[in-house]
């Protein structure tokens, strides 16, 4: 109870950010090598697309799966107008198909390219019923541990 409610009110938790903060302030004063590269589930709206944005900006490789490849070109076209040198690959992912998941995962490790951070940022079964939002869900956790550990041995997460 107390904690939901600092999380109303912004008071920063142990990370020393709250609900308030941007997610410009999270990364200032934080050294990004060009080479890295991030995984950013959910960047065609919402947290996904401002954490794509600011991690852009910040030198970062970004690699957006998304089910909507049109909504996700819009947000790369978006991001490199702001960050012109950005490097963006779009590829297709569905979180509600695990063939698509592991197509995505075949298709990242196929471009030879390390695994520095894997956000995920989805928000699976808004428009589902009841019972089609549980096996979403389920599918959603299982999917993105799935992705984890296919993916997580080619890179460590990066440092602050
Ligand atoms: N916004 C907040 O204040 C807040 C606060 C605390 C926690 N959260 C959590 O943070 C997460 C993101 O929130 P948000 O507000 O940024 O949500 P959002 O704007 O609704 O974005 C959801 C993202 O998930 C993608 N997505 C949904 N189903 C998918 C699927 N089956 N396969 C692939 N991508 C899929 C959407 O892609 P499409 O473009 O294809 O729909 C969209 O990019 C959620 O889990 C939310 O509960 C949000």
């Amino acid at each position: 109870m107390r904690e939901a409610f600092r999380y109303l009110i912004g008071i920063a938790g142990p990370s020393g950010f709250g609900s308030n903060s941007t997610a410009e302030e999270v990364v200032e004063g934080v050294a990004c090598a060009p080479t890295l590269t991030a995984i950013i589930t959910g960047a065609t709206s919402g947290i996904g697309a401002e954490t794509a944005r600011v991690l852009a900006k910040k030198g970062l490789r970004l690699v957006l799966p998304a089910r909507d490849l049109k909504r996700a070109t819009e947000v790369r076209e978006r991001i490199q107008r702001e960050s012109p040198h950005s490097e963006i690959i779009v590829l297709e992912m569905d979180l509600s198909s695990f063939t698509s998941i592991q197509r995505f995962c075949s298709q990242f490790l196929s471009l030879g390219l390390p695994l520095n951070t894997l956000i995920d940022d989805d928000h699976y079964g808004r428009e589902c019923t009841s019972a089609l939002y549980v096996e979403g869900l389920v599918l959603d956790v299982v999917g993105l541990l799935f992705m984890d550990s296919v993916l997580k041995p080619l890179g460590s997460p990066m440092q602050k």
